[in-house]
């Protein structure tokens, strides 16, 4: 059940996306958030243009036809089903989140693609997760996959629980799948305790940590990345690419890596 009084997240994201999915407690912590960091809207532009292009990228190589999407948030425009399936419409999606109203919106959205399922999980939960993707037939292990953790690291707080997700993930994949990750980052220690106790406390304490960029780039230990890691707005650019982030306190920093 849903608890509006209380921000949550993806309903944070979703109103400074310019949706329609959110409730007063969710304005009241995104106005917050943004006279902190006020560069937060632009982040979650950029983030979500990151995305798009990740995904046209890896379903351009032709090589994977299965994604899984940890912390998928709620519907919007470009969602990765309709990227993916742009190029291959036999593609096969999994969204993951642990928000309610997520699994409620994604499902009506979802109704008529069957190669497309919305699942409430806790994504640390890796083995539950792949176990249903597999019985739903839209995860076929062994299979070249494309995992993505865009903008989501950062609501695990315990370093090893997020870290170890990720390696477990990895381990499940095969040699030649995709990993497409992302994480809110920045070198400025105040502004990364200010923001982090200021997402705690709205969320209650359903939130994670801002980490350091060096933190974040542990996340691709042993993985081959493909151009370089970066504030995801120069993450190969293409025309329809915003303006980069300015100001810059805090990025949405990572990329995306080939499994060797
Ligand atoms: C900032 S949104 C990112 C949405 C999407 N990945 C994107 O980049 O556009 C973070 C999402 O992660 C979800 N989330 C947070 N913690 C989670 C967890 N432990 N398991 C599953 N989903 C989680 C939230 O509910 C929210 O929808």
């Amino acid at each position: 059940m849903e608890d509006v009084t209380k921000a949550s997240v993806a309903r944070m994201y979703d109103y400074l996306l310019g949706g329609t999915d959110n409730y007063e407690s969710d304005w009241a912590a995104c106005e917050e958030l943004l006279r902190v960091a006020p560069s937060t809207q632009q982040i979650a532009l950029i983030n979500r243009q990151f995305l798009v292009r990740a995904v046209k990228y890896i379903a351009g190589t032709g090589e994977v036809d299965q994604y899984i999407d940890h912390g998928s948030g709620l519907p919007t425009q470009n969602n990765v089903h309709q990227v993916a399936q742009r190029a291959d419409s036999g593609a096969r999606v999994v969204y993951v989140d642990n928000d309610p109203i997520v699994l409620a919106h994604g499902r009506m959205m979802l109704e008529e693609n069957p190669n497309t399922t919305v699942i409430e999980a806790d994504m640390l939960q890796t083995k539950q997760i792949f176990e249903r993707a597999e019985k739903l037939k839209l995860y076929k292990p062994g299979r070249p996959t494309a995992a993505l953790f865009v903008s989501v690291l950062h609501c695990i707080r315990d370093d090893d629980d997020a870290r170890q997700m990720v390696r477990r993930v990895v381990r499940e994949l095969p040699s030649g799948s995709y990993i497409v990750l992302c994480h809110l980052a920045s070198d400025d220690a105040q502004l990364r305790d200010d923001v982090t106790a200021l997402m705690q406390r709205v969320t209650g304490d359903k939130w994670g940590r801002v980490r350091s960029f060096e933190e974040v780039e542990r996340f691709f230990e042993g993985l081959d990345v493909v151009g370089e890691l970066c504030d995801v707005s120069r993450w190969r650019p293409d025309s329809d690419l915003a303006p980069r982030q300015e100001p810059t306190e805090w990025v949405e920093y990572g990329g995306v890596a080939r499994i060797p």
